[in-house]
């Protein structure tokens, strides 16, 4: 529809029904239809007038609810406008993939985009418009609960994976391509840096911090053409970002352009009030409508004051005015006017949802994402070993991780099932729950490991304990799961941990009492399958770590990218230097770790000339060689470092990365362009310049092991 179609629709509506597309409820206000409760549900007091004229749909999703929810609510709709329906597919509808930590440490741009199309397919034939995803925080804090959406730690790669997922989920034409959804990049902005690893905490940080490390995925996302942005629920510099105008209308608007949909959080307009921001909820609907919030999620601050707010000459109707276009132009490129029910279509359902094709995709992403942490020659097992899988989640179906809603018990394959799947002789033991322990327990998964060639430890944390609003203050492995560990150790036989968790562990008491370990994450509804291709060898683990394993939580934040300080550590021993005296400064396993069944060998690192000039580019090349006995791929991993700037700059920031597949034997030139906008950095006055000078090169197969060169930026 053009524009002016829409402005004309819009100068035909009344007050109330603008203020009405403004305001996003649940599914319980539609014949309590089954929805996902994600937040505390306030009581709204909306009346069913205000029904006919609410503008969006939270949490409802499956093609005969959405059909005859919009069917009935357009018959009741003086304008025809239709209902737009929006959920939480974060990494999958019902083809449940990885978490997203885990898929950002495949490292594999082509397969995280897959699953975004995947889940953008199946979403869309069960009636779903838009989905609150990619969550694109940044993350250095393994104590909140939603590291688990993020993928990790460095600002470059999660923009690569913002634009992936935005690929995915939207493709090239939301308009006539009906298998994607609307993406909505979240949350804005610096969500993932709360006080303490609290969820919903403080974030307390620099403009320059901003700037230069959480708000580049954001913007990655939305160059990708995301079509919505949501406000986050922490403060930005002391102001709530769903209130904070200098972030939406200076940044958001006026730096970048955007012109999409913003949304906020669950209820965040009105928590302006908790916050001490607002004295009152008309005062909260004043606050969130001029910093520039489109849409109220869930709460009715918008749909009781803005009316008054607008009679008493608080807020111009040019305000409301700008909003209600902005989502009538996004109905409008989902094409809803023309076609209100869009891909919903129940036959479409059973054939798309969880088909061959998806399962694949989720059993090849999952094969991708697992990282092997430590191989003391033990995997991969062969078939006629005799395995004793022990463990709360040795047939475990709790594998999908906290925000997979739509995802079914029913469809999830097991470790125990993957394993049995490919005629593996198995004995099981339970041998602990997640969270606690019994003698009786323990004593059974002794007998069967005692007549077994092999343990395997199925450990971790249950899905409840990550996601929003479970944070842990302490991140090791329950203590039932330890003792587990310690006891199974007496029996002397090769011991591998597959561990399943939301969040980097503190992993002592694990990994240095057994073989070897293999990090599954959630890995999904095919997570089972996955895990016995990879534990069999028939797929050779390639996952890294895109977010470090503190030593102890005492570390944290501990993160690869961080500055050298004036008194940097250089030997253990050293006196007055930046340091701890009971545990190393450097994480437990850092970023871009991860093993495989082969090895690589890095050499011959060579840089096209020692130094270039704003024109130039350089080229980086080196010789990675599989020096092992089995193919496997290898992430090859390029930091930069700025060695004297105008601000500090970190000791090393990833600038690309190629991932190779290498047969045994065979050695790969890999080439790197490095070029001046990659130099460039957030100076004293905020302006983003680069400067002449040193720079050092690191190529390698993480952040800690690598070979070094330096070139100089000439100007
Ligand atoms: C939740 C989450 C957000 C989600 C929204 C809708 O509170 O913070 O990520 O998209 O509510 O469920």
């Amino acid at each position: 529809m053009k524009k002016e179609k829409l402005e004309q629709l819009l100068s035909e509506m009344t007050l109330e029904e603008k203020i009405g597309q403004l305001m996003q409820l649940t599914g319980d206000f539609y014949d309590g239809l089954q929805r996902e409760m994600t937040g505390p549900l306030a009581q709204l007091g909306v009346t069913d007038d205000i029904m006919s004229f609410n503008g969006s749909v939270l949490g409802v999703s499956g093609a005969k609810d959405v059909i005859k929810v919009q069917k009935s609510y357009l018959e009741a709709n003086r304008h025809q406008i239709p209902l737009l329906f929006m959920a939480d597919i974060i990494h999958g509808y019902q083809t449940i993939f990885p978490i997203p930590l885990a898929i950002g440490c495949s490292w594999d741009l082509e397969l995280a985009e897959k699953s975004a199309a995947v889940a953008a397919k199946e979403a869309s034939v069960a009636g779903v418009h838009v989905t609150f995803a990619p969550m694109v925080d940044l993350v250095r804090d393994p104590r909140w609960g939603r590291v688990l959406e993020s993928t990790g730690e460095d600002p470059y790669l999660n923009s690569e994976f913002a634009r992936a997922f935005v690929r995915g989920f939207q493709g090239q034409d939301l308009t006539t391509d009906l298998t994607k959804v609307g993406a909505c990049v979240k949350h804005f902005a610096a969500y993932g840096a709360p006080e303490g690893g609290r969820d919903y905490n403080t974030v307390n940080m620099s403009e320059r911090q901003l700037r230069e490390s959480y708000l580049p995925a954001y913007k990655a996302a939305l160059d990708e053409g995301c079509q919505l942005v949501m406000t986050a629920f922490n403060t930005v510099d002391g102001i709530p970002a769903t209130g904070n105008k200098w972030l939406m209308r200076q940044v958001l608007r006026q730096e970048w352009g955007f012109n999409g949909v913003l949304i906020s959080d669950w209820g965040a307009v009105k928590e302006l009030i908790s916050h001490g921001n607002a004295e009152n909820a008309k005062e909260a609907a004043l606050k969130a409508i001029k910093a520039g919030v489109d849409i109220e999620m869930v709460t009715p601050c918008y749909i009781k004051y803005l009316k008054n707010l607008v009679v008493e000459g608080e807020v111009m109707e040019a305000l409301i005015d700008e909003a209600v276009l902005r989502i009538l132009a996004l109905k409008d490129k989902l094409g809803l006017f023309e076609n209100p029910y869009r891909d919903a279509d129940v036959m479409k359902e059973k054939e798309v949802i969880l088909c061959q094709e998806h399962r694949k995709a989720a059993r090849e992403l999952a094969e991708n994402t697992c990282v092997l942490l430590k191989n003391d020659a033990v995997l991969p097992f062969n078939k006629n070993q005799k395995i004793a899988l022990i463990g709360p989640f040795a047939d475990s179906k709790d594998i999908l991780g906290a925000w997979s809603w739509k995802g079914n018990q029913g469809d999830i394959i097991s470790l125990a099932e993957g394993l049995k799947f490919k005629g593996v002789q198995l004995s099981l033991a339970s041998g602990c729950e997640v969270e606690s322990s019994s003698a009786v327990e323990l004593a059974e998964a002794v007998t069967v490991a005692k007549k077994a060639d092999v343990i395997v430890l199925a450990l971790g944390e249950s899905s409840a304990m990550s996601g929003e609003a479970k944070c842990r203050a302490n991140i090791g492995l329950p203590q039932g799961q330890l003792e587990l560990v310690k006891e199974l150790k007496t029996i002397g036989k090769p011991m591998v941990v597959v561990l399943f968790n939301g969040r980097p562990l503190d992993l002592h008491g694990v990994i240095d009492q057994v073989d070897s370990v293999l990090e599954s994450w959630f890995p999904g509804t095919e997570g089972g399958n996955a895990l016995a291709n990879l534990l069999l060898g028939e797929v050779n683990p390639s996952g890294k770590l895109t977010m470090s394993f503190p030593y102890a939580v005492g570390q944290i934040p501990v993160y690869y990218n961080h500055f050298s300080t004036g008194r940097p550590i250089i030997t253990a021993t050293d006196e007055y230097t930046s340091k701890y005296i009971d545990i190393p400064n450097e994480p437990l396993l850092p970023f871009g770790y991860g093993l495989s069944y082969t090895t690589f060998a890095y050499e011959d690192l060579q840089l096209s000339a020692s130094k270039i000039t704003v024109q130039d580019s350089l080229k980086i090349t080196v010789k990675v060689s599989n020096t092992g006995l089995v193919a496997g791929a290898e992430i090859v991993q390029l930091y930069l470092r700025d060695v004297n700037a105008e601000v500090v700059r970190p000791l090393k920031e990833l600038k690309d990365f190629q991932k190779v597949l290498l047969k045994p034997g065979v050695t790969k030139e890999i080439t790197f362009t490095v070029t001046e906008d990659q130099l460039r950095y957030y100076h004293t006055d905020l302006t983003y310049t680069s400067d002449a000078g040193l720079f050092e090169v690191f190529v390698g197969t993480n952040s800690n092991d690598f070979l070094k060169d330096t070139f100089k930026l000439v100007k």
